[in-house]
C-alpha cells in the first residue's frame, strides 16, 4: 500500500473545520433521532447545497481514500503518461526538464505532484488550480515550489496563464465536475503550445455507480460489514465523538463514500466513447491514446492539439 506524507490529521484541520461546519449546519436534535435513512438523508441533503463544504469535507479524508480504492493505479498510469510526454520534449529539444511548463486543473490535495516528485520529476514550473481553497491549502503545505491556486474552472483562467505557453495539461477526475466540459477544454487549447499534450482520466458511467461498485468491492474484500450498517453507526458516533482523531478519520472516509457517492450526492457527468470524441475534436484535440483504470470505470485519455480554436 502507497505511503503518503500528507498533512498529520489534527483537530485544526481545515478539513476538519469543514466537518464540523457541515455537522453544524444539521439539526443535531433531528439527527440524535434520525435512523440510517433520515440521517445520510440530512447529512447529503446539506452536502448537495454547498459543493465548495463537500470538498472541504472530502480533503480530509483525501489521503485515506487514496489508499482504501485502487485509485493508485490510476494516478501512477497518469504519471506515466506524463513522464513519458516529458522526455518526448525534452528529447526533441522543445524544452529542458526544468522548463517544462505543466498546469494541473483540479489538482486536488496534490497527488499528481506527489506521484511526479516520488519518481525525481521536478515540480516547480507545475501551477495547479482547484477550486476548494482547503484541497489547495493541503497541497501547497506538501509542495510549497508548486504554484497553487484556489481557482473556479468553469471561469477564465487567470491572466498568468498566457495564451500558447504551456507544454503539457492534465485534469484528473475532475472534469466531470464542471459545468460545461466543452468550454474547459477550449481554455485549455488557448493555454497550451501547438502539439501541446492533454492527460485526462473521466468516468465511462455514472461515477456514483462506479464509485459504488468499487467500495463494495472493497469493503467486501475486507470483511466490512454492509455499508448501510456502517452508516448508520459511522454518522452517529461521528457526533459524538469527536476527540479521537484517528477513529473519526475512518469514519469520515466511510460516510463520505456513503454520503457523496451511494446517495449521488453530486452531480457528476460521465463520458461514453463518442462523447470524448466528440469532446476533444470540436476543442482542437485529437485524441492518441486512450486506456482504462480504476476497476475498468474510467478512461484515461491523452491527446494533442492540432488547432487553436478561436471563440467570439
Ligand atoms: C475527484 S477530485 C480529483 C482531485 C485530483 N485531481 C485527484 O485526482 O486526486 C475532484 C476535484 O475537482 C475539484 N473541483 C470541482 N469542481 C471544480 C471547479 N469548478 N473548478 C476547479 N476545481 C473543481 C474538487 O475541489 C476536487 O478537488
Amino acid at each position: 500500500m502507497l505511503e503518503k506524507d500528507s498533512v498529520p490529521l489534527t483537530l485544526e484541520n481545515m478539513g476538519n473545520k469543514a466537518l464540523r461546519a457541515l455537522l453544524e449546519k444539521v439539526d443535531q436534535k433531528l439527527l440524535a433521532e434520525a435512523d440510517f435513512k433520515e440521517t445520510t438523508d440530512i447529512l447529503v441533503l446539506e452536502l448537495q447545497k454547498d459543493e465548495r463544504l463537500l470538498w472541504a469535507c472530502y480533503e480530509y479524508g483525501y489521503d485515506a481514500l487514496f489508499n482504501l480504492f485502487s485509485y493508485t493505479d490510476l494516478q501512477e498510469r497518469i504519471a506515466t503518461n506524463t513522464i513519458r510526454v516529458r522526455n518526448e520534449i525534452i528529447h526533441s529539444g522543445q524544452a529542458s526538464e526544468d522548463s517544462i511548463s505543466q498546469l494541473n486543473l483540479g489538482c486536488g490535495n496534490g497527488t499528481q505532484e506527489y506521484m511526479l516528485h516520488q519518481k525525481l520529476v521536478p515540480i516547480h514550473n507545475i501551477t495547479a488550480m482547484d477550486i476548494s481553497p482547503e484541497m489547495i491549502a493541503s497541497a501547497q503545505a506538501k509542495y510549497p515550489e508548486v504554484n497553487y491556486k484556489v481557482h473556479d474552472l468553469n471561469i477564465n483562467f487567470p491572466p498568468f496563464i498566457q495564451n500558447h505557453s504551456v507544454h503539457i495539461a492534465t485534469i484528473v477526475n475532475t472534469m466531470e465536475f464542471t459545468n460545461t466540459p466543452i468550454q474547459l477544454l477550449l481554455k485549455v487549447n488557448r493555454a497550451l503550445k501547438d502539439g501541446g499534450i492533454l492527460i485526462t482520466s473521466t468516468p465511462k458511467q455514472e461515477s456514483a455507480k462506479v464509485v459504488l461498485n468499487i467500495i463494495r468491492y472493497e469493503l467486501q474484500r475486507r470483511g466490512i460489514p454492509s455499508e448501510e450498517e456502517n452508516v448508520h453507526v459511522l454518522a452517529n458516533k461521528l457526533i459524538k465523538n469527536l476527540e479521537n482523531p484517528e477513529e473519526k478519520r475512518k469514519l469520515f472516509v466511510n460516510l463520505l463514500c456513503n454520503l457523496c457517492f451511494v446517495k449521488e450526492g453530486i452531480k457528476v457527468k460521465h463520458f461514453l466513447e463518442d462523447d470524448l470524441q466528440n469532446l476533444f475534436h470540436h476543442t482542437g484535440f485529437k485524441i492518441e491514446c486512450t486506456e482504462s483504470s480504476y476497476a475498468g470505470e474510467y478512461v484515461i485519455t491523452k491527446a494533442r492539439k492540432i488547432a487553436t480554436i478561436h471563440q467570439n
